[in-house]
């Protein structure tokens, strides 16, 4: 299993990237943070192990479901991410811990309670191998639930801007492996049902979780500019030497169609809640 790419690039820009933006990222994709602790259900006292934990909101928001005494445990390969989970930390001075580690091959001191993960699953080499490692960290009877992200065109707020700076590439950008690791890995419910059964998992469940995302920004150009910003769009507008202006005005148009009266952007998602037993 090898999985240095993505930890090369979460350890880079991106991974920066993430950091500068955290705050804006939480409030954008704070509804699927509560997704997953609702269906968690974490009991007083329990101890989830948090899988891609990034900048933590979910492991301070899962110990705080547990009662606030015992500290849920975040895991990533992310040096700058996990600098900033562990401020986070210690601002709120929560007992939340966070440790460094390849999920797929990482193992706990103690045995937790249960996985939780926000789009934190889905960048293994071999998934099934990573899933059977992170079941065994977790006590027999232990439960898992996580979100990951439907198929791309499903969700308008990542496609949109995509498709508006389509025409103007220089060449088209070659398709993407459906299966490759990335934040759409996932997407086939049949695949990640089989990926679960292979690593052990008993009942799972995939159920949809289709809602509106609020982009970051009071108004379009600062909605589109984070997009490009974060999207696969930055990387294309290098690769292929891309004037940005003429990215951003496209953006800035496909956006505008879903603009709200105070310039707000609220677009469709879609991701699947994913639970199961160990
Ligand atoms: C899309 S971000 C989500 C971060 C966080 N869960 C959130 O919702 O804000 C994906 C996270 O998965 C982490 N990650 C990627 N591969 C990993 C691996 N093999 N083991 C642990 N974490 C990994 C990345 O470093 C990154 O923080």
């Amino acid at each position: 299993m090898n999985n240095d790419a993505m930890i090369e690039y979460w350890n880079g820009a991106a991974g920066q990237k993430w950091v500068d933006q955290s705050d804006r990222l939480d409030a954008m994709l704070g509804q699927f943070a509560d997704g997953v602790l609702d269906a968690a259900a974490i009991q007083t006292g329990e101890r989830a192990l948090d899988i891609g934990c990034g900048a933590g909101v979910l492991t301070l928001g899962a110990t705080a479901q547990s009662g606030g005494s015992i500290g849920s445990l975040g895991v990533d390969v992310s040096t700058p991410l996990l600098a900033l989970a562990r401020k986070r930390a210690a601002e709120a001075e929560s007992p939340a811990t966070f440790e460094h580690g390849d999920a797929s091959v990482y193992t706990a001191d103690d045995k937790l309670d249960l996985m939780i993960s926000r789009f934190g699953v889905m960048f293994f080499d071999d998934p099934a191998a990573a899933f059977a490692n992170i079941r065994a960290q977790i006590r027999t009877g232990g439960r898992m639930a996580f979100m990951c992200w439907q198929a791309l065109p499903l969700n308008d707020w990542a496609f949109a801007p995509f498709q508006a700076a389509l025409p103007l590439l220089r060449e088209a950008p070659p398709s993407p492996d459906p299966t490759a690791p990335g934040p759409f890995a996932f997407a086939d419910k049949d695949r990640v049902a089989g990926i679960l059964t292979e690593a052990g998992w008993q009942n799972s469940s995939i159920e949809p979780f289709e809602t509106e995302i609020t982009l970051p920004g009071d108004d379009v150009e600062t909605s589109a500019r984070f997009m490009l910003q974060l999207g696969p769009l930055s990387r294309l507008i290098a690769e292929q030497d891309l004037d940005p202006q003429t990215i951003l005005n496209a953006v800035i148009d496909k956006l505008s169609e879903h603009a709200e009266t105070d310039g707000r952007i609220k677009m469709k998602s879609a991701c699947w809640l994913v639970q199961a037993n160990a």
